[in-house]
């Protein structure tokens, strides 16, 4: 009998519908190893510096039937950035602090022999830190935002964007019934795949993003003329990173320890800009928020989810350290963790997928 191993799994960052999908898809390939124990640190990495600690180990009973749900079962949390630990101070403040030596200390004295992390950007980031510092890692990418570009698409993306669509489809029904311009914010941060595809999916007359800055006397005219064209109603879809051309994001401070700034609130700048403008028609706003985050993943995601965790335990199996998997040339490989996060996957608005868009007649207000 070969020496019992143990792998540690974490979820980093947002949730995202299909985490659960990855976990269930490691521990499955583990199982088959014989040889392999996973277990889960409860809320990134906070499971192993708190004390006392909070691991549990991910039988087949934990993880049977997970990858239907949504949400996560190791929880998570965007404030615990081991390398910028935010520690409240005796007088209330807070003060970052580097934890990451501690952090590997603590997880090679419980005797793991390697670590899953599954986080977006920043999540894979702290991959790279930890295993420059000895730790022997591995990442899945994990974000609805599809802002990596290591990989050609990350899970939660799909079920985000047919959340989005299912919800485009209902209040267009309101635009037709009112005679309304209907606004609808989708998330993505500084990215407009979302918005995009949901766009393009539900048949939106505007689509804004973040990486065409638009400008709104020529929203006005594109709403007019629909106007005029006997239409009467209009649907638009705004990332809650989208800006107008000479203007800024609408961002909040981000809570303390968080590394983002807030998003949202774009849906209600843009119909005043509008109002301001000179548009005439009614407008009304709605924000989707966490409910493109929620509930069960697709089916692709699932698919998706599942092959990542299968293959982020292989990594583990064959000594592959260091690598982020991800999803190329429609087949499941993986990239070092320096390439994964080298740079974020942006719109480009040069692309085919903008310009069939326009074909649609889609207006960006560029
Ligand atoms: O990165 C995923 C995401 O849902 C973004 O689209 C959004 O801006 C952000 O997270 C919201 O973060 P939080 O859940 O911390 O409010």
């Amino acid at each position: 009998m070969n020496k019992v191993k143990k792998v540690l799994v974490l979820t980093g960052g947002g949730d995202c519908p299909g985490l659960n999908a990855v976990i269930r898809g490691i521990a499955k390939r583990a199982r088959k190893e014989k040889n392999w124990e996973v277990y889960g640190s409860i809320e990134a990495f906070n499971g192993v510096l708190n004390e006392p600690q909070q691991i549990i180990r991910l039988t087949s009973k934990k993880t049977a039937g997970i990858h239907v749900k949504g949400g996560t079962i190791l929880k998570t949390t965007n404030k615990s950035n081991p390398l910028k630990f935010p520690l409240r101070q005796k007088n209330g403040t807070i003060k970052e602090v580097d934890r990451s030596d501690e952090l590997v200390e603590k997880i090679n004295a419980l005797g793991f022999d390697a670590v899953i992390n599954i986080g977006g950007d920043g999540s894979q980031k702290i991959s790279k830190a930890l295993h420059q510092k000895g730790l022997n890692i591995v990442g899945v990418p994990k974000t609805i935002d599809n802002d990596l570009s290591a990989t050609e698409m990350t899970f939660g993306f799909q079920t985000a964007v047919q959340i989005a669509t299912d919800s485009f489809d209902k209040l267009v029904t309101t635009a037709e019934s009112h005679h309304r311009v209907m606004i609808m914010e989708v998330m993505g941060r500084d990215a407009g795949w979302i918005a995009l595809h949901t766009a393009i999916a539900g048949g939106a007359e505007i689509c804004l993003i973040p990486e065409i800055a638009y400008d709104v006397q020529k929203l006005v005219k594109r709403i007019d003329a629909r106007y005029k064209a006997g239409k009467g109603f209009v649907n638009v879809v705004i990332a809650e990173g989208a800006k107008p051309k000479d203007g800024t994001i609408v961002a909040r401070a981000g809570e303390q320890g968080s590394e983002h700034v807030r998003l949202g609130g774009v849906a209600f700048q843009l119909s005043k800009q509008l109002k301001d403008a000179g548009c005439t028609a009614e407008i009304r706003e709605t924000v989707l928020g966490h409910i493109q985050r929620g509930g069960t993943p697709t089916a692709f995601d699932r698919v998706l989810a599942s092959l990542f965790g299968v293959k982020a335990m292989e990594l583990v199996i064959h000594g592959e350290f260091g690598k982020m998997v991800a999803l190329k040339n429609n087949s499941i490989t993986y990239v070092s963790l320096e390439e994964a996060t080298r740079e974020y996957n942006f719109v480009n608005k040069d692309s085919y997928l903008v310009k069939a868009a326009k074909g649609l007649g889609i207006s960006f207000g560029d």
